[in-house]
């Protein structure tokens, strides 16, 4: 977080809290989401983006009510892309006109809920779907904006499960072979939509320049021959690009993250060149960023409960640290071999480094939450460590095996902490059975 700072005794303060003060209160495992940190992020991404620019805070990476409230008030707009992010934003007041939705499955019942309560627009995903959204806005008697969200074929240099415009997988329409063409003579075609733009994602935690670039080249270079088959008049009403989210974070203190002002400016240049030369209105640029803004600022807090050295081939040893959580708040480092920086917080040690593996407390070996680390020999049972940049993708892929409690999430600010959501109960658990 920007504000996390060692005081005089040694203990990590996450603007100005002590995290002793945290585990005591919140007890651990705990989020501790840095407040002015994510507020800062969104400025960071409206000011690179500019007035004119659009910037959709991707929900996935984390929400909840008090985070809708914070994305509101910095002036962004929200993606989500389920009928529960959905629900949330909205009972948490935010304008629907500045919500977009997003799946490749979206269901009949989520449709329905995004155009009655009047999302700004949906990003088309099948041929399907958009005759069944065709046919649900005609049932309602609107006409509902619409992206078409475009497979552009870039590699993006990430994870395989988090990269998603090369060909072969289930998100878009390729602009290989006119499947993405198709999709817009299609929705041309239907009464009830108005394609306002298209959209192009092309995966996740993403510190290469290059793919965001060819992406908004190859948008631009369909919406030329949009022109070229219906004119440019038809073709100036989709005046959004959206480049999707997908810039990388530094997880660990020697990753360097694109610097999001000079990503703004390559491809603010790339669509109002692109799009003058071929007789369009500058389009407005907008992006989804989720983990660039959620990301950093959020620490996970966790407890030591053992230290044991298990012996390797060959005579060396490996030291496991245990601690109250793992698999069920933090899935990153099993399904994506994710790496992350994990210190000890409550005090200093002088102790020499020795090479360790934090693990969870679930019953399987594969339960990591950082599979190499450096941390002090004299690391013990009661030690409180922190492990950095948790703020996307942990509480919201977080999970109940081993019938594990979420852990709550505690924003801290000038001093103060104030429970976002609470730590779950097994009373949380048991209301949902049926037979009780
Ligand atoms: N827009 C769309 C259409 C997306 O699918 C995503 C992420 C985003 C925006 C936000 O991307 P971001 O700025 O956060 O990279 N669970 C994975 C990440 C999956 C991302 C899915 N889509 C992880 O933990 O790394």
């Amino acid at each position: 977080p920007r504000n996390a700072a060692r005081d005089d005794s040694g203990e990590l303060r996450i603007a100005g809290v002590p995290v002793s003060e945290l585990a005591a209160e919140f007890g651990t495992p705990a989020f501790i989401l840095d407040e002015a940190d994510f507020r800062s992020r969104c400025r960071d991404y409206l000011t690179a983006f500019g007035p004119h620019g659009i910037v959709h805070y991707a929900s996935k990476a984390f929400l909840c009510t008090e985070v809708v409230r914070w994305v509101a008030e910095e002036g962004l707009s929200l993606d989500v892309s389920s009928g529960g992010e959905l629900a949330v934003a909205l009972r948490a007041g935010f304008p629907a006109k500045k919500i977009a939705l997003h799946g490749n499955n979206k269901s009949e019942t989520e449709l329905r809920a995004a155009v009655d309560a009047g999302v700004g627009h949906i990003v088309l995903d099948s041929l399907i779907e958009i005759d069944r959204l065709d046919a649900i806005a005609g049932e309602r008697g609107v006409v509902a904006d619409v992206l078409v969200r475009v497979t552009v074929g870039v590699e993006a240099h990430t994870h395989e499960f988090i990269s998603t415009a090369h060909e072969d997988q289930k998100f878009g329409f390729a602009l290989a072979g006119g499947v993405a063409m198709e999709a817009i003579r299609r929705v041309f075609a239907t009464d009830n939509l108005r394609l306002v733009g298209l959209h192009s994602h092309i995966g996740s935690q993403i510190f290469d320049m290059d793919g965001f670039e060819l992406a908004a080249h190859r948008v631009l270079g369909l919406l030329h021959d949009v022109v070229d088959e219906f004119g440019v008049e038809k073709t100036s009403q989709m005046s959004v690009v959206d480049l999707g989210g997908g810039l990388g974070i530094s997880y660990l203190p020697d990753e360097d993250p694109l610097p999001v002002d000079k990503v703004a400016r390559r491809l603010a240049d790339i669509v109002a060149r692109e799009a003058v030369a071929v007789g369009l209105p500058v389009p407005t640029l907008a992006v989804e960023p989720g983990r660039a803004i959620a990301g950093p600022g959020t620490v996970t807090l966790y407890r030591v409960g053992t230290v044991k050295d298990v012996a390797l081939d060959g005579g060396a040893s490996r030291r496991y640290v245990s601690v109250d959580g793992g698999m069920s708040d933090n899935i990153r480092t099993v399904l994506y071999d994710a790496e992350y920086d994990v210190r000890l917080v409550s005090r200093v040690s002088d102790a020499r480094a020795v090479v360790c593996r934090v693990v969870g407390k679930h019953c399987e070996s594969g339960d990591i939450v950082v599979k190499d680390c450096w941390l002090p020999a004299d690391l013990c049972p009661g030690d409180l460590i922190a492990v950095a940049a948790t703020g996307a993708y942990c509480y919201s892929m977080s999970s109940r095996y081993n019938m594990t409690m979420r852990p709550p999430v505690v924003a801290v600010a000038d001093g103060n902490a104030r429970l976002l959501l609470r730590r779950e109960t097994i009373d949380d658990f048991l209301s949902l059975e049926v037979s009780l």
